[in-house]
């Protein structure tokens, strides 16, 4: 198949992304099935799609006709056959589950057009594990879309062991019709690249208040005001659930160590099902309203105690073959809009002072915090 030949695109699972990969789409001029398990969803889906859609046009990003178009280009259903019946790529983007996005992509083999594509929003499982549940391998692809998908710009494709180099150019060049910029990820790794820095700072950050160093608002400022990041660990880790959060923990500790167990503060809130803003509750409370983070709150905290881990991380990609730093420090700027890439952080702030926060840390909390051989082997 040719990209040109690409026209329908069905979207399984109509939640936070769901609904936003099936608007991107729409909005780029493809007919889009949206799918889901009950009317309900699919109808908050739509609810959802359009006041975004406004919002944009509110901001001239995009006119009352093309919202219009885009709206009426997206049908939903409940029935899966139906969905992809005439689908030239499917993504799906049910809940982190092996099992249920096995279970679907079976189906998927079976209903969808031999040729189609088969690609995962999955934020942590394996590629590979996933496309096990399907006759040819060669066919699925990670294309990995970030919260918001209307917004953030980056759309990682991941491919598993077997997959063709067809797809991987297809899913390419579908990322780049949709007006993001693709970054290829080498390998099949948990967390692919945003994912596995990012999710790991938002457990330091968490980690931090659990030893009670300091408190919840003081990191957010610090981190919001300071490092100029788009909003502190503790608020993002609301925005983008803390159920997705601990679930990607759970996956990383089994998969990478116990350096990456969920802190206590995220497993109470994610037992309690507090689980941010969905849920009107996390590190903050939705019900009145935004949460304020006042600016003088971080005047203590020293961003290079997050930075550090953080990049650490990001060195750790490089070391494991995963992604090029030039790479990295793309997929971290439009994937989660931070002011500078990893390897630019660390050209601005010097190897020498982060691998030295590291030591401090590991001394005190033991090797996980060890800096990896990359990072040291960048000091001037
Ligand atoms: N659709 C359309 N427009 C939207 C929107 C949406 N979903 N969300 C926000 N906007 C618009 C708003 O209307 C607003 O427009 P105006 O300025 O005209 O009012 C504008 O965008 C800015 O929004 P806000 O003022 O509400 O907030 P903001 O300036 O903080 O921007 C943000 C919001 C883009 C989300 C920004 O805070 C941000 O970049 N945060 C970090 C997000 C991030 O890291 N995402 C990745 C998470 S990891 C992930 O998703 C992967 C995974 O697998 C877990």
């Amino acid at each position: 198949m040719k990209i040109e030949d690409l026209k329908t695109v069905a979207i399984l699972g109509a939640g936070t992304m769901g609904h936003g990969i099936a608007q991107v789409a729409a909005v780029a001029g493809y007919r889009v099935f949206l799918r889901d398990v009950s009317n309900e969803i699919l109808e908050n889906a739509k609810g959802n799609i359009r006041s975004s859609l406004e919002r944009l046009a509110k901001r001239g990003r995009l006119s009352e006709k093309d919202l219009e178009a885009a709206l009426s280009r997206i049908s939903t259903t409940i029935d899966l056959k139906e969905a992809v019946k005439n689908a030239d790529l499917i993504v799906e983007a049910v809940p982190e589950r092996l099992d249920l996005k096995q279970r679907i992509f079976k189906e998927v083999d079976e209903a969808a057009p031999k040729e189609a594509i088969l690609a995962s929003n999955t934020s942590s499982l394996s590629i590979t594990d996933l496309a096990k549940a399907v006759k040819k391998p060669e066919r699925v692809v990670g294309l990995h879309f970030f919260n918001p998908p209307a917004l953030m710009r980056l759309v990682e494709v991941v491919p598993g062991e077997k997959t063709s180099k067809e797809t991987v150019e297809l899913a390419m060049s579908f990322a780049k019709k949709l007006d993001k910029t693709p970054v290829f990820v080498k390998r099949d790794s948990p967390g692919f690249i945003v994912n596995r820095v990012l999710i790991p700072y938002l457990n330091e950050a968490s980690k931090i208040v659990e030893r009670g160093e300091f408190k919840v608002l003081e990191i957010d400022s610090a981190m919001q005001f300071k490092a100029k990041f788009p909003m502190g660990p503790f608020l993002l880790s609301d925005y983008i659930g803390i159920d997705i959060v601990y679930e990607i923990l759970r996956v990383f500790e089994e998969k990478l160590g116990p350096f990456y167990k969920p802190s206590a503060p995220i497993e109470k809130l994610f037992k309690e099902k507090k689980l941010g803003r969905k849920t009107g509750e996390g590190f903050y409370g939705y019900k009145e309203g935004a949460p304020k983070v006042p600016e003088d709150a971080g005047a203590v905290f020293d961003v290079n105690r997050l930075l550090a881990p953080m990049i650490n991380e990001a060195a750790k990609l490089v070391s494991e073959g995963i992604a090029e730093t030039g790479d990295v420090d793309t997929a971290m700027k439009l994937g989660a809009n931070l002011p500078e890439g990893p390897f630019e952080t660390v050209k601005r702030v010097g190897a020498d002072k982060l691998t030295g926060v590291l030591k401090e840390l590991e001394k005190k909390h033991g090797k996980g915090y060890a800096p990896s051989a990359f990072l040291s082997s960048l000091k001037q």
